[in-house]
């Protein structure tokens, strides 16, 4: 399906995607605390549940960013190890100095890299998650095949994003809250610079159920659409066998 619900007007190319989230990194922790009115921690914890780490496991976080969800997964699984990946630099460099901080700089390793051309060969973690991350990416089909190539058979892909929720009256009230406060909280705190595509790329985003389709038409099984907090965040896990 083409059109809106493939999100093509709002998308911007690799290199944009690179130079706004770099522009936004020193900011972006308190933005995202703001504009979640701070319930992005829950939102993100709810998520690696259903990755459901083992001490034993190897987990892959795409578009990590300042890397709260690598370190999230190792405060509940310290004997797990971690590779957050992500495209832009700068994000990645405040993800390192959080995990130095932790003293959980030996169990993660963050790396650059891009969600539809993964360098790491098949098969090689025991499941996938990327939190906030797919409304971003240009290319989704590429990425949720590579994303299925790397997981062993067994392991799961567990997507955190962003939604329009579904009922009229709470869709009504949500698109009010993100063109007045998201869009003023953007603007004041990214003073208008990478936020201003944010409101947009939120209702452009594919609606719950073409996620889950495109999600089995990349080789996903069990597909599930787990709505949270209204449905204003979205859960998807989806097995790879
Ligand atoms: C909204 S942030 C989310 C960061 C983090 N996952 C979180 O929970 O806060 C989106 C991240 O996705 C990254 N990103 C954008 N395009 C990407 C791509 N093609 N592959 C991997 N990461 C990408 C951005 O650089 C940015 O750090």
């Amino acid at each position: 399906m083409t059109g809106r619900h493939d999100n093509r007007d709002t998308l911007v190319s690799g290199e944009e995607n690179r130079a706004m989230f770099g522009a936004i990194a020193l900011r972006y922790d308190l933005m995202n605390r703001v504009i979640s009115l701070g319930l992005a921690g829950y939102w993100r914890r709810r998520a690696i549940a259903f990755l459901d780490p083992t001490e034993d496991g190897c987990y892959l976080d795409i578009g990590t960013g300042t890397g709260d969800v690598a370190i999230e997964i190792l405060r509940r699984r310290p004997g797990a190890s971690v590779v957050g990946v992500d495209p832009s630099l700068e994000m990645l460099a405040l993800a390192k100095t959080k995990a130095r901080r932790a003293a959980l700089a030996g169990s993660i390793s963050f790396q650059a890299g891009n969600a539809s051309a993964l360098a790491y060969t098949d098969a090689s973690f025991s499941g996938v998650i990327t939190a906030f991350c797919l409304r971003n990416i240009e290319d989704r089909r590429a990425a949720l095949s590579e994303m299925r190539r790397v997981i062993r058979p067994g392991g799961c892909l567990v997507v955190l994003e962003l939604t329009v929720p579904g009922g009229r009256l709470l869709r009504m009230l949500y698109r009010v809250y993100n063109r007045t406060f998201i869009r003023l909280a953007a603007r004041l705190l990214s003073r208008g610079n990478a936020y201003r595509y944010l409101v947009e790329s939120i209702e452009d985003f594919p609606p719950p159920e073409r996620v889950t389709a495109m999600m089995s038409e990349a080789g996903f099984e069990q597909v599930r659409h787990i709505p949270l907090t209204g449905g204003v965040v979205s859960i998807f896990v989806g097995v790879r066998v």
